[in-house]
């Protein structure tokens, strides 16, 4: 890679194609650095057209944080820290369906993931992004003082790991349960952002799920407002990375075909996890 990047917005909120650079060749530091500010800047981008191995995947995301892998999903054979995560033809559900921010269940979740997309259709199978920062500077006043002292459980209970997934191999595990600030602030950018999402977060530490819910219920409807999302469309070779601390995401069920008892769309992508810490 020579040169400059480029870099295209996607939206006013959220999201940016990253033009010009071949993945599978060298980049130096200076570029590594600004597709890396890129990536802190519109917390999504994305690369078109992309030839690459499992490992020189991993190595890309690698540059951006060591990698983890996934508590419950058993990782590819050729590289340990990459899943695959597949839906077939006759489901009509995706892995990742509902919005979530990665595995905020753990005392540590990830900084990120990079996704690899190896089969997907023409139309259909996006993946939906929500800006965390925008969910937490268009509150009031009032309302963040309230979240400022505030906590929340995180729990992986309920998630749907084992089954419905054909293509995917699940690895035996426990449930996890972690407590994070419910406001949050980026250890690179300084900037502050919600964190809840409506997969994972159950309560406010010290009050009960019922006490709970109704203002979660706000605060998972207000992140997901469009406004703050982008909604990507992936081809076969786009490498799209994502910064897990200050965006939610999810994987657009929208395979009507299978819904409807036909053959839908098959959709295979690779993700490589970046290891993280404790939100603050
Ligand atoms: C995920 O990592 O949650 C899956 C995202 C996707 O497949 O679009």
């Amino acid at each position: 890679m020579t040169g400059k990047i480029e870099i295209r917005p996607l939206t006013g909120a959220i999201g940016a194609e990253i033009v010009g650079v071949d993945l599978s060749g060298e980049i130096s530091n200076q570029q590594f650095d600004a597709i890396h500010q890129a990536w802190l800047d519109y917390l999504v981008i994305y690369f078109r057209n992309q030839n690459l191995t499992p490992q020189q995947h991993r190595d890309f995301a690698a540059r951006f944080s060591a990698l983890e892998a996934h508590p419950y999903v058993e990782s590819i054979e050729e590289v340990p820290e990459i899943i695959a995560i597949v839906k077939e033809p006759d489901e009509h559900r995706n892995w990742g369906g509902p919005w979530h921010a990665d595995v905020t269940f753990k005392p540590k979740p990830s900084n990120g993931a990079a996704l690899y997309a190896l089969e997907v259709p023409e139309f259909g199978g996006d993946t939906g992004f929500a800006n965390l920062y925008l969910a937490y500077e268009t509150l009031s006043d009032g309302l963040k003082g309230v979240l400022a002292g505030l906590r929340a459980v995180h729990s992986s209970h309920g998630m749907d790991y084992y089954d419905g997934f054909k293509g995917m191999n699940a690895k035996a595990g426990i449930g996890d349960e972690s407590t994070h600030p419910v406001v949050i602030t980026h250890p690179q950018t300084g900037r502050k952002a919600l964190y809840v999402n409506r997969t994972y977060t159950q309560r406010f530490e010290n009050m009960t799920f019922e006490e709970s819910r109704p203002l979660l219920e706000f605060l998972f409807a207000h992140s997901e407002r469009s406004e703050f999302t982008c909604r990507m469309h992936w081809e076969n070779g786009t490498l799209g990375l994502w910064d897990n601390r200050v965006t939610m995401h999810c994987a657009i069920d929208d395979d009507f075909e299978a819904r409807n008892g036909k053959p839908g769309f098959r959709r295979v992508v690779h993700r490589a996890t970046m290891a993280g810490e404790p939100p603050v």
